[in-house]
């Protein structure tokens, strides 16, 4: 498979995930988050898939399409490991979805990365809400996995609830 046949699956997997996400999720109040708002692609695709839903976003710097900024008050800048603990003491174990999509070409960088900072934001989760990462989660209490969407190869994306 060429690389650009890979990008493509991987960002229809991401798509795919996502609206399954807000699909089982419709039922669950709460925010989603956005764990990594890059050039704002999935954000502005959460934002059209959730309307009415409050998106929080977490990301180092914002260098998004400037249609594609979250007001201020969505967003939490600077190093997840920072601003997680003060997410956690003003949300609580609210939000309905988490997006992961914090991962770089490092792909073990990527993985441990996720693997710290899972656990930190299941802390955040309602009881049924869904997790979509690019990365694997495993060994997370509280977090199980789920089927992919029909049509998405194993591996391209995860997707998790919280139970
Ligand atoms: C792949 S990009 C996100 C792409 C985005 N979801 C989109 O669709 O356009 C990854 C983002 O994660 C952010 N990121 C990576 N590690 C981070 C960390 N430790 N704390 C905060 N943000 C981080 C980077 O700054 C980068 O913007």
């Amino acid at each position: 498979m060429s690389r650009l046949d890979s990008a493509i699956r991987r960002l229809q997997a991401q798509k795919a995930a996502l609206e399954d996400a807000a699909r089982r999720a419709a039922g669950i109040d709460g925010p989603a988050l956005e764990f990594g708002l890059g050039n704002g692609r999935t954000y502005d695709h959460l934002r059209a898939i959730l309307p009415g839903r409050r998106i929080v976003v977490f990301d180092r710097q914002v260098a998004a399409h400037p249609d594609c900024v979250p007001p201020d008050e969505d967003l939490y800048l600077g190093d997840l490991f920072e601003t997680l603990p003060r997410a956690l003491a003003d949300l609580g174990h609210t939000a309905a979805i988490a997006h992961l999509d914090i991962g770089t070409g490092d792909k073990a960088g990527s993985m441990a990365l996720v693997a710290r900072a899972a656990p930190m934001i299941a802390g955040l989760l309602a009881h049924g809400a869904v997790v979509v990462s690019d990365q694997p989660i495993e060994g997370v209490p509280g977090l199980t996995p789920l089927p992919l969407p029909p049509g998405v190869d194993d591996g391209r994306i995860h997707m998790l609830q919280r139970v």
